[in-house]
């Protein structure tokens, strides 16, 4: 059958688009790129916030409207673990149902649901992950790539429904991660972005690593051990992480940034708020002063370094002093570039329980006001440190926005928008003079 899917969500939906194509393709289906001509329809879900699920359920309900006999459409993804049978009283018309736990089992839902069985739904077992052997998942030449190291999360900050619908956090052995890395860079690929939910928290809950490994560096905490391990595999050369967390941002960890060239100068260090109160409240396990010396440290190592962020404004109880301190912060740490969400409350979790008291008109105040600050803060950044300089850029292949353009990134993971060259390919690596910015994007010129 012809398949398409349809990702909403982070890199870990991304990445499991990536895996449940590839066992699709396994089983003799065909991915096709157009949605008109799919005999199944595949919907990758998120729960994140209430807007998330809303757009996913919209999406659902415009398909099963068009009533095409014979076109099968599935979910997956966080909210059909969320909501597991219930998916099908929402949106009436959905043939399968399939959890982030069982991956495993899409090929069997489509085959259910083609010879006309179902509906089918499976939800069960969270813990045993999403299915990540890679090598054929890649086998449309691409230069970048995102490996699973943990899946899951233990934190249960008082927001969040992650911990609901990806389970308890689980490690990757690191040599099955390394074996992953190397079949990847045999096929081409060049740049690795290592993907957990608070990826620091890499096996500090068990035997990752074999008694036999030596870090030639003498790292003795899992993490930048693997960071470490992976930047020596043979043809790469960048290596990412996300999402870090301050209380992983270690000396070790400094001191892999400062002398392991293929590690980027760049880290997503969510910061969620800059109010203490709030902060406990949210159950985030650092103070704003844990946060800025998590920064000054990596900073210390590597003083180029790029951080951008998550923030969250008007959790329950946030005053406008709260709201202020946030805005100090971000000042004080020079964010390259954040997120910002409204508070949105997830049932199940702790702050669900709390009265959502910061009225929408306010939230959305709060939100315009940050992103101000913060395109003001990106944009004196780089009249600083970009604007003038030649700066090494991965290209990616046409700019969404101006398909006669190329875009790229930049080690320290700024977007950079160019002319490319006669011959470029997408994966190749150029030298481009930055000749202007807007906050989110750099211009510039390939130069030899
Ligand atoms: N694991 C990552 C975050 C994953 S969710 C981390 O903690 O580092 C991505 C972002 O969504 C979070 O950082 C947070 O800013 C936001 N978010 C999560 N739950 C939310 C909620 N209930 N309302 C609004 N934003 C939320
Ligand atoms: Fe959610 Fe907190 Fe885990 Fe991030 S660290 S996924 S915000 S519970
Ligand atoms: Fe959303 Fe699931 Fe990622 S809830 S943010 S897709 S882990």
């Amino acid at each position: 059958m012809k398949f398409f899917i349809r990702t909403y969500g982070c890199q870990m939906n991304e990445r499991d688009s990536e895996a449940a194509a590839a066992l699709l393709r396994q089983h003799g289906h065909e991915q096709v790129l157009n949605e008109a001509d799919a005999d199944v329809i595949i919907v990758n879900t998120c729960s994140v916030r209430s807007k998330a699920e809303a757009k996913a359920l919209g999406k659902l309900g415009i398909l099963a409207s068009e009533r095409r006999p014979g076109r099968l459409i599935g979910v997956m993804g966080c909210m059909a673990q969320r909501l597991g049978a219930d998916v099908f009283e929402k949106v009436p018309g959905i043939n399968f149902v399939i959890g982030t736990g069982s991956l495993g089992l899409l090929p069997r839902a489509v085959e259910t649901a083609a010879g006309g069985g179902g509906p089918f739904v499976d939800v069960g077992d969270l813990l045993n992950g999403s299915v990540c052997t890679s090598a054929h998942v890649y086998d449309n030449q691409q230069a970048k790539a995102f490996v699973n190291v943990l899946f899951g999360c233990d934190r249960r900050c008082s927001y969040c429904v992650v911990p609901f619908v990806r389970g308890r956090e689980r490690s990757r052995p690191a040599e099955e991660i390394l074996a992953e890395v190397l079949d990847l860079a045999q096929h081409g690929v060049r740049e690795i972005t290592l993907l957990g939910q608070s990826v620091l928290s890499y096996g500090r809950k068990g035997n990752v690593w074999s008694p036999d490994h030596v870090s030639p560096r003498g790292l003795t905490e899992p993490f930048p051990k693997l960071l470490e391990a992976v930047a020596a595999v043979p043809g790469i050369r960048r290596v990412r992480f996300t999402s870090a967390h301050p209380s992983g941002c270690t000396p070790e960890l400094a001191r892999v940034f400062a002398t392991v060239e293929q590690i980027c100068e760049h880290v997503h260090l969510p910061l969620q708020s800059g109010s203490d109160r709030i902060l406990k409240m949210m159950r985030r396990g650092y103070t704003v002063d844990d946060y800025r010396r998590a920064v000054e440290r990596l900073r210390q190592a590597v003083p180029t370094m790029a951080f951008t962020t998550d923030i969250i404004v008007g959790f329950p109880t946030e005053t406008e002093e709260d709201f202020e301190a946030t805005r100090a912060i971000v000042e004080e740490i020079g964010f390259d570039n954040a997120f910002v969400f409204k508070y949105s409350p997830r049932p199940g979790t702790l702050a669900a329980e709390w009265k959502d008291d910061v009225p929408p008109s306010e939230k959305l105040k709060r939100n315009k006001i940050l992103l101000e600050d913060l395109d003001r803060i990106a944009m004196k950044r780089h009249q600083q440190k970009r604007i003038g300089s030649i700066q090494e850029v991965m290209a990616d292949g046409f700019s969404p926005r101006n398909r006669k353009m190329w875009s790229g990134r930049t080690r320290d993971f700024m977007t950079v928008v160019f002319e490319p060259p006669a011959g470029a390919r997408p994966g190749d690596f150029l030298n481009i003079l930055i000749r202007r910015a807007t906050p989110q994007t750099l211009y510039g010129e390939v130069r030899p």
